[in-house]
C-alpha cells in the first residue's frame, strides 16, 4: 500500500530542456492482454512500470502466463495462446486500474473458468454497468455490487454470442471490452461509436494478425482468429507528456522536448485544444512505429487565451482535462469546458475537484454538470488536496510555474499509477518541486 506523499511546489520559473516521458499507459496494458493471449513470445519495450500497468501484469500472471520484467521497459510474455489462461485462485486486485478492470470484465466473460475483479477505494467506486449491462446482452454473466460498482463476480462462459452495440457514451474501455469478449463470441460482434475514442485495441490487434474491421464509427470482431506473438514499441504517453506541454505554454521562457509521444490522432486533443488557445507546439520528426504514429513535440511559452472547448475534441482529450483546467486558469479571459459529464467518474470527480482546488488559489473556476467555465486570473498560493487521483497532483504542481506563492497538494502517492518519474523529470526540466 501506498505511503502519503505530499507535493510542495515554490512559485515561479520555468521549464527547459529535452526529456523521453515513460511509456503511453494504454498500450502498456494491450500489450500484455494481447501478448498473454498469443501463439509465441511476444517483447515489449517501453512499458509503462507503473501500478495500473503492473495491476495487469500481475493479473495476468495469477493466470498462469508466465512474464519477465519490466526491467527498463522491457517486458517478455510467454503467450499462452487464446484458451490458454488459467483460473486465478484468488480474487484479482486491480488497484486504482479501470482500464484494467473494465477490458478484463470482457476478457474473463468467455472464458471457461470463474474470476472475480476488485480494486481500491476509487476504482470500487466507479460505474461497471457501462460494460456489464452490453456483456450481459452477450450472454456473459457478472454480478456486481447493487448500484453497478465493483466487486464483480465473473462466471465464464462458453456461451458468449456476438452483437451488434451502440455505445451511449463515447468509451475506448467498453469498446475494448466488448471486442474482447467478441473473440470468444459465436457470430460477429460489432461496437459502433458515438465519437471516436483512441483505437490501441484495434490497432494492436491487427499488428497480432487477429482481424478486426473498422467501417467508419463500427469495429467487427469475431472468434476466428489467433494472434500471432510480436513485438511491440510502445511510445511515450501524450496524457504523461500533457503536463509539460502545458506547464512550458504557461510558464515564460520556456522551452521544452518530449522525446518520441504517440500521437494516434484519437489522442492529440490536448495538442489542438492548446493550439486553439495560442499554444506554441511543434510536431518534429514524425514517423511510425509498430503501427501506431510517434513524433518528438517542442513546445515553447505562449500568451494563451480562452476558448469554448469545441466537444468533438473532448474524448480526443478525456485524460487531460485537470491540466487543461490549469492551461484556462492562466489564460487571457474565459474558457468553457461542455460535454465532459464523464469527467465526474474517472479517478475522482475531475469536474469538482479541479474546481475546488483552482478556487482555492484563487482562479474563479465554475463547475457545472457537465463542464467547467474559467476566467482566467493570477493564481495564487495555497492546500489543496487531489483526493488520491494522479492527474489531479501532477495538474496543481504545473500550476506553480505561475503561482505568486507556494502551493502544497496532499494525497499524491497515486502518481505512482501512471508516472512514477514525474517528480524527477519535473525537477529536471525546472520545477521548483519537493515531496515528503
Ligand atoms: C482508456 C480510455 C479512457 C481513458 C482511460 C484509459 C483506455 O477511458 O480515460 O484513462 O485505455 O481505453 P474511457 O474509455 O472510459 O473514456
Amino acid at each position: 500500500m501506498s505511503e502519503s506523499i505530499t507535493f510542495k511546489v515554490q512559485p515561479g520559473g520555468s521549464l527547459n530542456g529535452t526529456v523521453r516521458v515513460p511509456g503511453d499507459k494504454s498500450m502498456s496494458h494491450r500489450s500484455i492482454m494481447l501478448g498473454s493471449l498469443a501463439e509465441g513470445v511476444t517483447h515489449v519495450t517501453g512499458f509503462l512500470n507503473a501500478e495500473d500497468a503492473i495491476s495487469t501484469l500481475e493479473a495476468f500472471r495469477a493466470m498462469g502466463v508466465q512474464i519477465e520484467g519490466p526491467v527498463n521497459g522491457e517486458v517478455t510474455i510467454y503467450g499462452v495462446g487464446k484458451h490458454g489462461l488459467k483460473a486465478p485462485k484468488e480474487p484479482l486486485y486491480l488497484g486504482n486500474s479501470g482500464t484494467s478492470m473494465r477490458l478484463l470484465s470482457g476478457l474473463l466473460a468467455g472464458q471457461d473458468f470463474d474470476s472475480t475483479l476488485t480494486g481500491d477505494k476509487s476504482l470500487s467506486g466507479r460505474p461497471m454497468r457501462r460494460v456489464t449491462q452490453p456483456l450481459a446482452l452477450m450472454g456473459a454473466k457478472i454480478e456486481t455490487q447493487e448500484n453497478g460498482t465493483a466487486p464483480l463476480h465473473i462466471k465464464g462462459t462458453k456461451n458468449l454470442k456476438g452483437i451488434d452495440y451502440t455505445m451511449p457514451i463515447a468509451s475506448a474501455q467498453v469498446k475494448s471490452c466488448l471486442l474482447l469478449a467478441g473473440m470468444y463470441a459465436s457470430g460477429e460482434t460489432s461496437v459502433t461509436e458515438p465519437a471516436p475514442t483512441r483505437d490501441h485495441t484495434e490497432r494492436m490487434l491487427t499488428g497480432f494478425g487477429y482481424p478486426v474491421k473498422r467501417e467508419g464509427s463500427k469495429a467487427t470482431i469475431t472468434s476466428a482468429g489467433k494472434l500471432t506473438a510480436t513485438n511491440i514499441d510502445v511510445p511515450s504517453d501524450i496524457s504523461s507528456a500533457a503536463f509539460f506541454l502545458v506547464g512550458a505554454s504557461i510558464a515564460p521562457n520556456s522551452d521544452v522536448t518530449l522525446q518520441h509521444v504517440g500521437i494516434n490522432p484519437t489522442r492529440t486533443g490536448i495538442i489542438d485544444i492548446l493550439r486553439l488557445m495560442g499554444a506554441n507546439i511543434e510536431i518534429l520528426n514524425p514517423r511510425e512505429v509498430g503501427g501506431e504514429p510517434v513524433a518528438d513535440l517542442r513546445v515553447t511559452s505562449s500568451e494563451l487565451h480562452g476558448i469554448h472547448i469545441p466537444e468533438d475534441l473532448v474524448p480526443l482529450a478525456i485524460d487531460e482535462f485537470p491540466v487543461l483546467f490549469v492551461a484556462a486558469s492562466c489564460a487571457k479571459g474565459e474558457t468553457v469546458l461542455t460535454g465532459a459529464e464523464e469527467l465526474r467518474v474517472k479517478e475522482s470527480d475531475r469536474i469538482q475537484v479541479m474546481a475546488d482546488g483552482l478556487q482555492i488559489l484563487g482562479i474563479d473556476a465554475q463547475p457545472t454538470k457537465d463542464g467547467m467555465i474559467i476566467q482566467g486570473g493570477q493564481l495564487g498560493g495555497g492546500e489543496v488536496v487531489s483526493h488520491g487521483d494522479h492527474r489531479i497532483a501532477m495538474s496543481f504542481s504545473i500550476a506553480g510555474l505561475r503561482a505568486n506563492a507556494p502551493i502544497t497538494i496532499h494525497d499524491c502517492a497515486n502518481v505512482n499509477t501512471s508516472f512514477p518519474e514525474f517528480r524527477d523529470l519535473a525537477k529536471q526540466l525546472g520545477l521548483q518541486l519537493t515531496s515528503v
